[in-house]
């Protein structure tokens, strides 16, 4: 669509803002419908605001079986690539359409009916992918729930989104060891007061499972029996998926996509955002847990028609610092997007970029990094070994696809290192004051997205309309807070710098503090606690935390101590990195009691102590000192 040329940024910009109806009917051509909508935006309950209302499609028809009739059958969809298991499988679009049909059908032959839920809890295989497009084919609701949390989350997604079937596999593979998905499942069923949801299990070479006969049913036996299920026509307005999301309380959020408004934005943000057409191949080096995953792995480029490449491995390790620039070589891939911890762990094992040498580069367009904020230090050491543009570009699981960011179909403007650009059509984003007002460029604000968000955001969270209102509407009228804070330049350039919440980034992965804290105060030994989110040289954020102890206790700090990082591994997974707390006799507190985790992280960071007039006694600041020392912090890079 694109000419690419210059002033085409602002046009297009303009296009979307000045006649959003015009502009998302005429993108959401690039969708095969099987009846038009009625109205390109539905405002008749503002504030929600619904998007095609009154057409049908089927997502899966628009992922697999129409490329499929468009003749791209021989074209290859999905590329799996395991160096963890040392395997490599490819699937033509003909292949992933029979697949997914008949997984479709012993969904069905469960019981997986049109506006079912189902849970998935697998590790990045194939089938997690199919079932993912299998659930979408039947018109069921999706909710992906990331392996790398523990039990008790999976409960809560559980409890929330009471799922008609669940869908695991045996294990996951990591880097030196082996994870047991299904007993964690069973525990979680149990906890969740469900334990006899049927589960469909996917037996994994590496380590099988022990089947819970009546309720349990092996996966390849249930699709070697199944007969292909055809797409069900499902309202644009039907829920697409569910996915979890970090929020300031130990209950996570289920944010909810739609169908219709989802497939016109997520096709084509592969287009104006990623500059990919049909055939390219393109690769996020994320999980499908995340939403990275559900839209860069899975949707997007398959409404796009593109190859999307599905890799079980690590940047680093596996089996060494050029694990990236294999992928890319072997499979041709033109654009790869990725979280910049990612790039920072290859930076430590390879500094020079000696690896990525090894290997041909030459279809290689654009890496793509978000999850968490690049610093001008990670841009230039991507750029400086890839010889590509670098663009860092920012969005949020509620979002579902990107905000800011430089358009690459659109026009290439020129990148600045520090920021995420400009607002992507469709989106109209501003830096609130607190009274509202839109801060003057080079001033800090709460960002804010004016209503209504384009086509592919959220609508609501699950079940609970009044906590979407709530939490992201209710702040300031007419807008979305989105819980960052940010700050255009006089070129209207935006950087995006903090959250203005208790969510930290821990490896590209979004975690609450709050909900730390809440598993350390449960602790028998623990009065009061706080966890922060402290610099880390590769993962940008790692949690600590500090414990006051009740009176009396008689265990040692240490074994509690240990007991803590166990706690919160178990309870909310290893992917916390929650690894150092320690006791102090008191925490630093403001003269009304609120504790000043801001003056913590501050001090542990090592950066000039953000300690406020209205502390309530700063003679507890060398203790605080001392227990960071203790800790390690600060640390020499951070
Ligand atoms: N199942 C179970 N456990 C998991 C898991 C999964 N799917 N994924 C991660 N974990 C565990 C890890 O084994 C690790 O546990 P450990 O404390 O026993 O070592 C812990 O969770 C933290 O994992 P991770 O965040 O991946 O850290 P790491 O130190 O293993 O690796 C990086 C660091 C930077 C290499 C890695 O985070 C990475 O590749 N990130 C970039 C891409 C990305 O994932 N982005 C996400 C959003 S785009
Ligand atoms: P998630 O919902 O897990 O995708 O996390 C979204 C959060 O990650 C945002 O609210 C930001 O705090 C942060 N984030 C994502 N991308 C960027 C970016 N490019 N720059 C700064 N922060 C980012």
């Amino acid at each position: 669509m694109a000419d690419h040329g210059t002033g085409n940024y602002e046009k297009t910009y303009a296009a979307a803002k000045n006649d959003p109806e015009r502009f998302w009917g005429e993108v959401a051509e690039g969708i095969d419908w099987i009846k038009r909508w009625d109205r390109v935006i539905d405002d008749s309950r503002k504030p929600f605001y619904r998007w095609f209302s009154g057409g049908v499609l089927n997502t899966c028809y628009n992922c697999v079986d129409r490329h499929v009739e468009n003749g791209r059958g021989d074209q290859l969809a999905m590329v799996f690539d395991s160096p963890l298991s040392g395997t490599t499988r490819k699937f033509t679009y003909r292949e992933l359409q029979d697949l997914t049909a008949r997984h479709a059908g012993a969904l069905r032959d469960m019981g997986v009916d049109k506006g079912d839920t189902v849970i998935i809890y697998m590790p990045m295989v194939p089938e997690a992918i199919v079932a993912m497009l299998a659930c979408a084919r039947l018109g069921a609701v999706h909710s992906v729930v990331f392996g790398g949390f523990a039990a008790p989350e999976l409960a809560k997604r559980i409890v929330d989104a009471r799922p008609r079937v669940v869908l695991s596999a045996s294990c996951g593979l990591l880097p030196g060891r082996t994870v047991a998905y299904k007993p964690l499942l069973d525990e979680a069923l149990e906890i969740a007061g469900v334990p006899d949801t049927p589960c469909l299990v996917l037996q994994r070479p590496e380590l099988k499972a022990d089947l819970v006969a009546g309720r349990d049913v092996d996966w390849d036996e249930a699709v070697a029996r199944a007969s292909p299920a055809d797409c069900v026509p499902v309202a644009a307005t039907d829920p697409l998926y569910i996915i979890y999301t970090s929020g300031t309380t130990g209950k996570p959020k289920g944010v909810v996509r739609d169908n219709g408004g989802h497939a016109v934005a997520l096709r084509w943000s592969m287009e104006a955002v990623y500059d990919t057409q049909p055939g390219d191949v393109y690769w996020a080096a994320s999980d499908i847990g995340w939403v990275v995953g559900h839209s860069y792995i899975v949707y997007g480029p398959l409404l796009q028609g593109c190859t999307t490449i599905v890799y079980e491995g690590k940047p680093v390790g596996t089996p060494d610092a050029g694990a990236f620039w294999r992928v890319c070589a072997e499979h041709g891939v033109n654009t790869l997007f990725t979280a910049p911890t990612a790039f920072r762990a290859i930076k430590k094992e390879d500094p020079n970029g000696e690896l990525v040498r090894q290997y041909d580069m030459s279809r290689f367009r654009c890496l793509f990094l978000a999850g968490e904020r690049s610093v001008p230090d990670d841009i230039a050491y991507a750029s400086g070994i890839l010889g590509v543009p670098v663009i860092d570009h920012w969005w949020q699981t509620e979002m579902g696809w990107p905000g800011l960011s430089n358009c690459m179909g659109i026009e290439h403007l020129p990148v600045k290192p520090g920021s995420v650009t400009k607002p992507v059509p469709g989106y109209v984003i501003e830096m609130l004051d607190e009274s509202g007002h839109p801060r003057p460029n080079g001033e800090v604000g709460n960002l804010a997205i004016k209503l209504p968000m384009p086509p592919g955001t959220l609508y609501t969270l699950w079940h609970n309309e009044e906590g979407y209102r709530e939490t992201y509407l209710s702040r300031y009228p007419g807008y979305y807070l989105s819980g960052d804070a940010g700050v255009y330049d006089t070129d209207g350039y935006a950087s995006v710098m903090a959250r203005i919440d208790d969510i930290i980034n821990v490896a590209g992965h979004r975690l609450s503090t709050g909900q730390m804290e809440q598993i350390l105060a449960a602790h028998p030994a623990v009065a009061e606690g706080a966890v922060v989110g402290v610099a880390d040289a590769i993962k940008g954020q790692v949690p600590i935390g500090m414990v006051v102890l009740k009176s009396g206790v008689a265990e040692s700090e240490a074994e509690i101590c240990k007991e803590l990082v166990a706690s919160v591994r178990n309870q909310l997974g290893a992917v916390a990195a929650f690894k150092d707390v320690v006791v102090v006799q008191r925490l630093p507190k403001t003269r009304s009691g609120k504790v000043l985790r801001v003056t913590i992280r501050t001090m542990a960071d090592g950066v000039e102590p953000k300690v406020p007039a209205t502390i309530e006694d700063d003679s507890v600041l060398p203790e605080i000192t001392a227990a960071l020392q203790a800790l390690g912090y600060p640390r020499q890079a951070a």
